[in-house]
């Protein structure tokens, strides 16, 4: 089994680096080939996602990815910022299926800036469609307003969008998720004013015919929004569109307390997956071993997972976790008084003894 290694920019490399001494400690037989990508990619090759990242990429069983971005590239033009390289994957790749857990383990309770009564036990699961929406939608760019009330101003503009068969294989991929879950989904859209989500709402609606055992509700984002720092533990699976759940699962995931522990994985029609950990490249604590790397660690258990089909390594990668914060262990985003601080190398190292 062949797993592409993308570790990216900022603690990108650190972050990986542990996923990796992970996986070779399980001794299974992977061959693992990194590539650069991100401003690492536009600094070797002058692209974010080199033509190399690419084919490695599409070529792999699998993607083990880190994150990508730094200052030092922010003034690039568009299309050669590192921001690129993951959008260019999702596309390239038909990774349309983003399956991004919020879970709060109950040694982190007091970590979330919210109670503890309203997040303990903690569980849901956001699905965000990937490769369409206003993400993707053409046209797009910067024009003179060709009518209106600034007609003949300069404006920028974007298009939001979703086809049928986008709508519905995402909805599939919801509805099989809730029935493996609590069998309860909330589909949210913003239906009261985007004719793009109302036509979401009504295509989810049909699907729904098709999953009987699962309980479908439908809220708008706003609502959505305040019901998640309200009442977070009310919902179990939620699925909605790439803008939405772009702003909804960096909610979620802070309502565990650190984005530093969230894992995620974007999946294609056939479980081929890229994984990676929710949060970005951090380039401010790069370099300083001081970056959370569980959330890599996490992901690369999904991947064994959902793509390699190697469920008992992914629960003892899942264990050996848990055990660590157990030990309490914690690197500084999680770390509060009465708890061991670690860095990012001795987190990693510990994951890897307590594998057993
Ligand atoms: C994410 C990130 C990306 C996104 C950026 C880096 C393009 O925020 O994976 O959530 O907006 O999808
Ligand atoms: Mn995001």
């Amino acid at each position: 089994m062949k797993i592409a290694i993308l570790p990216g920019d900022g603690i990108g490399t650190e972050i990986v680096d542990q996923a990796v001494n992970v996986l070779n400690a399980l001794g299974e037989k992977f061959e693992l080939e990194t590539a650069p990508v991100g401003g690492a990619g536009y600094a070797a090759h002058g692209h974010p996602l080199p033509e190399g990242t690419l084919k490695l990429a599409k070529e792999a069983d699998a993607i083990l990815f880190g994150a990508v971005g730094d200052w030092q590239y922010d003034n690039l033009e568009r299309s050669l910022r590192p921001e690129q390289a993951i959008l260019g994957l999702r596309k390239h790749l038909g990774l349309f299926a983003n399956l991004r857990p919020a879970i709060l383990y109950p040694e982190l309770a007091n970590a979330s800036t919210l109670k503890p009564e309203v997040v303990s036990g903690l569980d849901i699961l956001i699905i965000r469609e990937l490769t369409g929406d206003v993400y993707f939608g053409q046209p797009r760019g910067v024009r003179t307003a060709p009518d209106g009330a600034f007609k003949g101003e300069r404006e920028g503009f974007d298009t939001m969008r979703y086809a049928e068969p986008e709508i519905r294989r995402i909805a599939h991929v919801a509805f099989q998720a809730a029935q493996k879950r609590d069998k309860r989904l909330t589909s949210v859209d913003k239906a009261n004013v985007l004719e793009t989500f109302q036509f979401w709402r009504d295509i989810v609606t049909e699907v729904h015919q098709e999953y009987p055992d699962v309980a479908l509700d439908h809220m708008y984002i706003d609502n959505a929004a305040m019901q998640l720092v309200r009442a977070p533990k009310k919902f179990d699976v939620i699925v909605t569109g790439n803008m939405f759940g772009d702003i909804l699962s960096d909610q979620a995931a802070m309502l565990t307390g650190s984005i530093g522990m969230l894992p995620s994985a974007s999946l294609d029609a056939n479980n081929k997956g890229l994984y990676e950990p929710s949060h970005g490249s951090a380039p401010d604590i790069a370099g300083k071993n001081i970056a959370n790397p569980l959330a890599t660690i996490l992901s690369a258990a999904m991947m064994l997972r959902f793509s390699l089909n190697k469920a008992e390594q992914a629960d003892r990668i899942d264990n050996a976790v848990k055990k660590v914060l157990a030990q309490g262990l914690r690197t500084a985003d999680i770390y509060e008084a009465g708890t061991t601080k670690v860095g990012t190398i001795e987190m990693g190292a510990a994951v890897v003894k307590a594998l057993g």
